[in-house]
């Protein structure tokens, strides 16, 4: 608020001060920026820096600006992030130490094969492979050029891109979502019907309605991450100590 706050102020200013459009919103944009370097996190400093230009132009402060630059601007946005992504769920990564402690819950042998689906530009996959080193790790992305750009990120994993519905979860020891609410039933259902019994199911923010995770693990103050084993659809507190399949 303060980045944006500040930022129409000094374009107020500016204007006022006889400024023409162009230097006024050029003074505004770095007011904005300098505020918003100050935000914790790559997302907070881009959300504080952005929030000015976006509105000023969105009101029409740049009025020379032709109507088809919105349109320019969609098409990237659009080509990156397919209506179809939208319906499980938007692109957010997992923060780096989000799966800490998981690794003290879930037993996975050398070679195992792990999946995350819908792995966006590989945040989850690299906190995966960080806990698991010798685990296969694999992903699937519906989005075109993240699945490339986590290709990338992550060279110790296979990177797809296509529909995590599609494919068959056959064979995979743990499956790895970060998805919505709304998809959890489909991921337990499609789980059960396809991996091994014993294998597992971790998600992170979201359970599953109505199923008791065998564990629940995560930072302080950060998502949840809920720890299911295919297959079981109770647990006891036995069931909390790790095991190795
Ligand atoms: C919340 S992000 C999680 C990204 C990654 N798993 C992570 O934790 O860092 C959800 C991702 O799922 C992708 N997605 C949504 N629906 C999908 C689908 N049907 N098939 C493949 N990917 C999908 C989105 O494009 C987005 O990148």
């Amino acid at each position: 608020m303060a980045a944006w706050l500040l930022a129409w102020g000094a374009f107020a200013a500016s204007a006022a001060a006889g400024a023409g459009a162009g230097p006024a919103f050029a003074a505004a944009v770095v007011v904005g920026a300098a505020v918003a370097a100050t935000a914790q996190g790559r997302w907070r400093r881009l959300l504080a820096g952005a929030g000015f230009p976006l509105s000023a132009l969105a009101l029409g402060a740049l009025p020379g600006m032709p109507g088809w630059a919105w349109l320019a601007a969609a098409v990237p946005l659009a080509l990156a992030y397919p209506m179809k992504a939208w319906r499980d769920a938007p692109f957010f990564p997992t923060p780096a130490d989000a799966l800490q402690g998981l690794d003290g819950v879930v037993a996975l042998p050398p070679g195992a094969r792990v999946l995350d689906a819908g792995c966006g530009l590989g945040h989850g996959l690299a906190a995966l492979h960080r806990l698991w080193p010798a685990a296969r790790c694999e992903g699937v992305e519906w989005s075109a050029p993240l699945a490339w750009l986590a290709a990338r990120r992550c060279r110790f994993a296979r990177v797809r891109r296509g529909d995590m519905w599609a494919g068959s979860w056959a064979g995979v020891d743990l499956l790895y979502v970060f998805q919505r609410p709304e998809s959890m039933d489909r991921v337990a259902a499609r789980a059960d019907a396809e991996m091994a019994p014993g294998s597992w199911l971790v998600s992170l923010e979201f359970p599953i309605a109505g199923r008791e995770a065998l564990a629940r693990v995560g930072v302080p103050g950060g998502r949840p991450v809920w720890v299911y084993r295919v297959g079981q659809s109770g647990n006891s507190s036995s069931n909390l100590r790790p095991r190795r399949r």
